[in-house]
Order: C-alpha cells, then sequence, then structure tokens
C-alpha cells in the first residue's frame, strides 16, 4: 500500500530560506520610487519596514540562515505532513499520483505564519513595539496576530469589511492572541474616510486596508507595518513549504511534472513552487501553474504593468501583473485572493514562461472542495478551493491524453471557519462570476499615467 502521509522529522526542517532572485535567468525590473521614478533606496523604506526585513527584500543572496528564535517556533508545527490524495485519485479515475502539502496544521490554519514568525523576530529585534497590518480573509491577520503574541509586540489589524461580516470567528482568533481588529474602510484613517464619502457601502478591499494600515504605521515612530503577502521577503519565508516537500517526495521516490498552488498575493504559491521553479532553471520538464479566481484575475486578464501596491498609492510602484490600484474584487469568499495586484517575483516568473496561470470560478473551486472533503477529508480555505479545482482539471486532462502525471500542490490552510462559504455553495447561493471586460478597462485607466514595463 502507498504511504499516506509523510512525516519529518524536526531535524529536517530546514535551516535557510530560498530565494529565486538569486536565480532568475533574467533580472526583476526595479520597483520604482513615484516621485523620482527610480529606484528606491532602502531609506525610503525606513518609515514602513525595520531596515532588517528591507535588506532581505533586496538580498541577492540565494540562501537566508532562519533565525534560532523563528526555528523554535517553526517547531510547533513545523515540518508539515506531506499527503498522499489516493482517494482522491481513485475518485477522479486519473492516471495522476496526487500529493499534497498540509499547511493548515499550522495554530492559525494557514502558511501564513512562515512569515508572520519570521516579520514579528525581525521587527522586535529592530527594537518595534507594534505592528500594524491588513487582513483578506483573516487568515493573515489571525497569523500576525500569534506571531505577535509570542514576542510581545501590540498588533492591530484592519479587515477587508466583507470578511469582517462573512468570517466572525477570525476576529475572535485575533482577539483570543490579544490583536485588535476593524472592518476596513474605517473613519480612523484619511485612506478610509475618502472611500467612505465615495462609497459609504464599500465592501472594502486589500488594497484599502494595505492603505489604511501604512498610514496608521508610519503615524508612531515605534510600529511598522507588515505585509503577509506580494514582497520578495515574505516568498523568501514561505520557501520552507517546497524545501520540506522536495526532501519528503526525494524520500517516497517520487518526482512532480506538476506543481500547483493558489495565488492572491503570491506566497503560498511561491512557498511550494519557487524551489521547483530553480528545477525548472536548471532544465528539469516540469509544470508550475498559479491558479487565482475568475473575479480578480490579475494574471491571467491583467497586463505587466508598473502599479501601486495599494489603492491610495503610498507604496512604491511594483513591476507586476495588476488590475488596477482602485480595482476592489467582487466579495467572493476566498477573501485571500481578492488583491489587484500579484508578487514580482510570481509576476517575473510568468512573464518568463516559468510558471503559468489559470482562473476558476468560486463555483467550480469550491466543487472541487467539497470533492476533495468527501475523499480526503479534510475541508479547505476557499482560497486552496482554487489549487484544488486546477489539479482536478491537470487530472482529467491526463485522463483525456492518457499520459500518466505526478502533481504535487499546496493545501494552504483549512476551511474550518468558513463554513458560511460552504453554506452558501450547498444551498445553492453562490453564482459563478466572470468579471466583465468593461471593468478591467476602468480600472486600468488608474494606471494609464504611470510607467511603462518595457
Ligand atoms: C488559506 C489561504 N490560501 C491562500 C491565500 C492567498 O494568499 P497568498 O497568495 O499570499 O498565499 C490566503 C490569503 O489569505 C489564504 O488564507
Amino acid at each position: 500500500m502507498a504511504t499516506k502521509k509523510m512525516f519529518l522529522g524536526e531535524e529536517f526542517l530546514p535551516t535557510r530560506w530560498y530565494n529565486l532572485n538569486a536565480d532568475f535567468p533574467t533580472p526583476m525590473p526595479p520597483p520604482l520610487h513615484p516621485g523620482t521614478g527610480q529606484p528606491p533606496g532602502p531609506e525610503d523604506f525606513a518609515p514602513i519596514f525595520p531596515m532588517n526585513l528591507v535588506e532581505q527584500e533586496m538580498t541577492p543572496d540565494r540562501w537566508v540562515d532562519i533565525p534560532e528564535e523563528v526555528l523554535d517556533i517553526y517547531r510547533i508545527w513545523r515540518p508539515t505532513p506531506l499527503y498522499r490524495a489516493d482517494r482522491l485519485e481513485r475518485a477522479l479515475g486519473a492516471p495522476v499520483k496526487i500529493f499534497f502539502k498540509n499547511e493548515g496544521v499550522s495554530p492559525a490554519g494557514s502558511h501564513k505564519p512562515n512569515t508572520a514568525v519570521a516579520q514579528a523576530y525581525y521587527n522586535k529585534a529592530f527594537g518595534v513595539k507594534r505592528l500594524v497590518t491588513e487582513t483578506g480573509a483573516g487568515q493573515w491577520g489571525s497569523a500576525l496576530s500569534f506571531a505577535c503574541q509570542l514576542f510581545e509586540l501590540e498588533c492591530k489589524v484592519f479587515m477587508v469589511r466583507v470578511s469582517f461580516e462573512q468570517k466572525p470567528y477570525r476576529r475572535s482568533m485575533m482577539a483570543t492572541w490579544g490583536a485588535s481588529c476593524m472592518p476596513s474602510p474605517t473613519d480612523t484613517t484619511e485612506a478610509g474616510r475618502k472611500i467612505l464619502a465615495a462609497d459609504p457601502d464599500s465592501p472594502g478591499s486589500l488594497g484599502i486596508a494595505i492603505s489604511e494600515a501604512v498610514e496608521e504605521a508610519v503615524a508612531r515612530d515605534d510600529a511598522r507595518y507588515s505585509l503577509g503577502s506580494v514582497l520578495n521577503h515574505v516568498m523568501l519565508h514561505q520557501t520552507v513549504i517546497g524545501l520540506e516537500a522536495k526532501k519528503q517526495m526525494e524520500a517516497l521516490g517520487e518526482t512532480p511534472d506538476v506543481v500547483v498552488g493558489c495565488a492572491g498575493g503570491g506566497s503560498n504559491f511561491a512557498g511550494l513552487a519557487f524551489p521547483f521553479v530553480a528545477d525548472k532553471v536548471a532544465g528539469q520538464q516540469i509544470q508550475v501553474i498559479a491558479a487565482e479566481p475568475a473575479s480578480c484575475p490579475t494574471l491571467t486578464r491583467g497586463p505587466y504593468a508598473y502599479d501601486f501596491g495599494d489603492t491610495n498609492q503610498t507604496t512604491p510602484l511594483l513591476p507586476m501583473y495588476t488590475l488596477g490600484h482602485d480595482f476592489v474584487p467582487a466579495p467572493i469568499h476566498a477573501g485571500g485572493l481578492r488583491y489587484h495586484g500579484m508578487s514580482p517575483m510570481v509576476s517575473h516568473s510568468v512573464k518568463t514562461g516559468l510558471v503559468e496561470a489559470q482562473s476558476y470560478d468560486q463555483i467550480r473551486a469550491f466543487e472541487a472542495g467539497v470533492l476533495f472533503a468527501r475523499t480526503e477529508g479534510f475541508i479547505s480555505a476557499p482560497e486552496t478551493c482554487h489549487a484544488i479545482a486546477a489539479v482536478v482539471q491537470v487530472a482529467r486532462q491526463a485522463k483525456e491524453e492518457g499520459k500518466e502525471r505526478t502533481i504535487l500542490f499546496n493545501w494552504s490552510g483549512h476551511g474550518l471557519v468558513d463554513m458560511a462559504a460552504y453554506d452558501a455553495y450547498l444551498s445553492g447561493k453562490l453564482a459563478p462570476y466572470q468579471l466583465p471586460e468593461e471593468e478591467i478597462q476602468r480600472a486600468l485607466a488608474a494606471i494609464e499615467s504611470l510607467p511603462k514595463l518595457g
């Protein structure tokens, strides 16, 4: 009988993170300072991030040591198990082997603590007392609340309003870990008031919540902002996932032909995929798929362009696939995938053909999530359901073509605090949603005057 799950002993916990930036065949375009049009220097980030993280953001080094204090906390749940989804394989009747990395075993229930713990550590080491952040589905906010509690930092979270209402238990988790959480847009920041003046019923978006969090963070000397995805150092921290998965696949004598992750800002996808993308750069045949929602199709329908990371235009200009910084995605249940942009590293990987992108509407995503729950037992986060939809698609195609495939995907989080979304799906209240082209064109007008990518 095939091994169902593969545990690694704590002695195999990676002690270094992997930086794909060192191995890109063509270098990534730099971010730009919106005022000067030049790449920003470390000092431009100083009011927002601690300098030790700014250095990590810009490092060309291939490997970065993981501090002992971070490893000590990782040991609470890492290494995470790698599972064989053999029951799903049988249900699909396709010539595929399916493996998944279970990141849902972390205290907050997703991959997010991998970077939350690292960011809290570096902020604490720099003398910061308070972290401010945004959260979509609440996974990131709860992960940072947990990490701040362990490092005795104060934590304030702006939670996208639609998720604040859909996922009340995420708020309870943040409160349990000692953080405070407000629905965004709020009337406590300039950025929030501006949005509310234009639309008092705004459902909020990650772009708006980021603007609020940055504004509050820069207002105090002892506070900094923390971002749960998109940036290079976040991709770096998440690579523990792929580094462990590689060891586990090797121990099972398996090599994936296809690697899949869902993509919101890109971090769980990058975390699993980048160590395998390194093999692809070195010449290995491997298909790497980023799965995104059809209602927020950044990689599949947005242009590759310079854009702000937030609605209020406070961040540097990032080279990325984007739907425009004022794009407000439909209030789908996968709140963590409602982001207008995409990690520059993931964007560059797509642009240079190392990674391909696919989009799935939320009905297909939940269909796949329910099939997974009914075969493998685990109830997936709505974001994760998008990755499962892509796995199902790869398996069906393999069946049609009669080709064997070994698929590895990132099970980025459990959905036990997202049951309202399953209720909506199971009672037929969810509608498929394809974003109209006019909506994309309208949002893209906001970036017309920004510098272009060559
Ligand atoms: C379970 C889960 N998966 C995926 C994501 C998407 O984010 P990212 O693309 O940064 O991994 C989120 C974001 O909140 C999430 O909670």
